[in-house]
């Protein structure tokens, strides 16, 4: 087992490795005084996992309560949120009682942010079981639901008190969505290591789980660390996102988010070669890596209808947008570009 320590407005442990969700009552237990318990999680994971983490739960004395909600994105919504809320306060639990979040990134940030809301703040745990989850979304305490006008339009920064991330649990995962978590693991070697990104292109989707989710979350946490509420160092993590929200919206969602990223990622890339800030051997390897890992790095979009779509993400800010531009391998800058400079960036990138 891995145990990375979080240097945030909240210190708290990440556990990685093989077999842990036998020990989550435990781990849980030596947060300090807690009686109850919700565990919260979804339709696929419960079924798999649930009754395991329910009985480390148990056994170690907790009085243990399981909300479970339909799978998917679409139950990231103010009315589930509502209704774990309410399950919450029908269950009584106090201030120093706890919320642990059984799933991947849809159930840590829907229960992270009941846990942020709920008597103005409760503890939490991410137990994550997708590789998304595991190397970005159960570190950093961001938190939130989806409304009608996008995503993770309403939320809060609430980190957790421990993760526990059980890499087992990723033997289940579906091919496709392990894949979209690829993308992400790669997103870190491009940002920021050499030698991360080298196993990759070595080993490709074989690569050595514990060993990169723990080099992912090491260089999450000092990310975090320097930048907790993301006004600054934090952004570079939207790697290949700007334009990976307009091909996920101009898609009306049917390319999921880890291939939107791969090929965002692969358009700033190549713009950035032909305005001259990457190199070109550089971009080359990240192309290369990402055909190697079965991700796709075009779309038949339009630049047009690309633009139109990315520049209506939230994340916008005025007339410019900060697009995360690669340099060479394990380093990146924050460009600012006007929107109108951004159409020629697509372009150059397609
Ligand atoms: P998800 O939670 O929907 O999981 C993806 C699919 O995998 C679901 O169908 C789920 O049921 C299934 N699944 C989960 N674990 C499984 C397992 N072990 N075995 C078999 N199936 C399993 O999606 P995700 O990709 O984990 O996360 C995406 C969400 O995370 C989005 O809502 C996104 O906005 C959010 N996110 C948040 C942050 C953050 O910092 N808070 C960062 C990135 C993404
Ligand atoms: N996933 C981006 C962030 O945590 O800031």
């Amino acid at each position: 087992m891995n145990t990375i320590t979080v240097n945030a407005s909240m210190r708290y442990d990440i556990h990685i490795g093989p077999g842990l969700l036998g020990s989550l009552g435990q781990a849980v237990r030596q947060l300090g005084n807690a009686q109850k318990i919700c565990l919260v999680s979804e339709s696929t994971v419960f079924p798999r996992y649930g009754q395991a983490a329910l009985d480390s739960l148990k056994d170690t004395g907790f009085s243990v309560d399981a909300f479970v909600f339909p799978a998917g994105e679409e139950s990231k919504n103010g009315a589930v949120f509502l209704e774990l809320l309410n399950f919450l306060a029908e269950k009584r639990l106090t201030r120093s009682d706890r919320i642990v979040a059984l799933g991947g990134g849809v159930v840590g940030d829907l229960a992270g942010f009941a846990a942020a809301s709920y008597l103005r703040g409760i503890s939490f745990i991410q137990v994550p079981t997708t590789l998304l989850a595991a190397v970005d979304s159960s570190v950093g305490g961001k938190t939130a639901i989806d409304l009608p006008a996008g995503k993770n339009l309403a939320g809060a920064f609430h980190q957790p008190s421990l993760v526990l991330c059980d890499t087992d649990t990723l033997d289940s995962l579906p091919g496709d969505i392990f894949l979209d978590g690829s993308a992400e693991v790669i997103k870190y070697g491009v940002l920021y290591d050499e030698a991360l990104f080298s196993h990759l292109e070595e080993r490709g989707v074989a690569f050595h789980r514990e060993a990169v989710i723990t080099r992912c979350v090491e260089l999450k946490r000092d990310v975090v660390a320097l930048d907790e509420f993301d006004t600054g160092a934090r952004m570079k993590l939207n790697l290949g996102h700007t334009v990976a929200h307009g091909i996920e919206a101009k898609s009306n969602f049917t390319i999921s988010h880890g291939r939107a990223v791969a090929m965002g990622m692969a358009i700033i890339t190549r713009a950035a070669v032909q305005m001259g800030l990457c190199d070109k051997g550089a971009a080359e390897r990240i192309i290369h890596v990402l055909n190697q890992f079965g991700l796709p790095v075009s779309t038949d979009f339009s630049a047009d209808d690309l633009y139109t779509y990315t520049l209506s993400d939230k994340k916008r800010s005025g007339g410019t947008v900060k697009l995360i531009v690669p340099r060479e391998i394990g380093r990146c800058d924050i460009e600012p570009v006007g929107v109108e400079e951004l159409k020629d960036w697509i372009r150059a990138g397609l």
